[in-house]
């Protein structure tokens, strides 16, 4: 894994103005989750850092960067290829050799849809994304006092609001959030 002070460089290389402010924002909730939630700091701090990487790539150039990094989109990533800076983004940091970590690689490529099975990192870095101070949405004071508190709770009222969000505005939704908030519904009443 580089240095810290290589990954700043080339995620601010990449990554600037109020998109480089949300993912310092990020960084410091991640943190805090991870702290209270018992997650490693070290993959918490790497994986919040450089999450949005891929995020400034417009959509036709993320989806020739899926495809030309080995991914295989789906017909909802092609259709909406924003979902897939996650991916693209951890697929460019394991090519140009930033960050080798498998556990903080998949952190960075679930954090906008989630899915099922997600590990603490994932829910840290889905959840720090979804609450930092910045977002305003309706329902983020629960959300964001829940993550303190019972972080599988609070991710399912995530991926609920996102998906409803969603549906409201009428745009596809990814199989991978459907999946996510099912596993998650189910454990929750084991
Ligand atoms: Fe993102
Ligand atoms: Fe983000």
């Amino acid at each position: 894994m580089a240095e810290w002070h290589a990954l700043e460089a080339a995620l601010q290389a990449r990554v600037t103005g109020e998109r480089l402010a949300h993912t310092y924002r990020v960084l410091e909730t991640a943190r805090r989750l991870g702290r209270i939630h018992g997650a490693d700091d070290g993959q918490v701090a790497v994986a919040a850092l450089m999450h949005d990487y891929a995020k400034p790539l417009p959509p036709a150039a993320l989806l020739a960067e899926a495809v030309r990094l080995g991914l295989t989109p789906d017909p909802v990533e092609r259709a909406q290829p924003h979902l897939l800076h996650g991916p693209v983004a951890a697929a460019l940091l394991a090519e140009e050799g930033l960050v080798t970590d498998r556990e903080v690689l998949q952190a960075i490529a679930s954090h906008t849809t989630g899915r099922a099975g997600m590990s603490l990192l994932e829910k840290v870095i889905y959840l720090a994304d979804y609450v930092e101070p910045g977002r305003r949405f309706a329902g983020v004071e629960e959300i964001r006092a829940e993550a303190e508190r019972d972080l599988d709770r609070a991710l399912l009222g995530a991926l609920n609001n996102s998906l409803v969000y969603l549906v409201r505005q009428g745009w596809l939704i990814h199989p991978a959030s459907v999946e996510a908030r099912n596993w998650l519904l189910q454990e929750l009443q084991r």
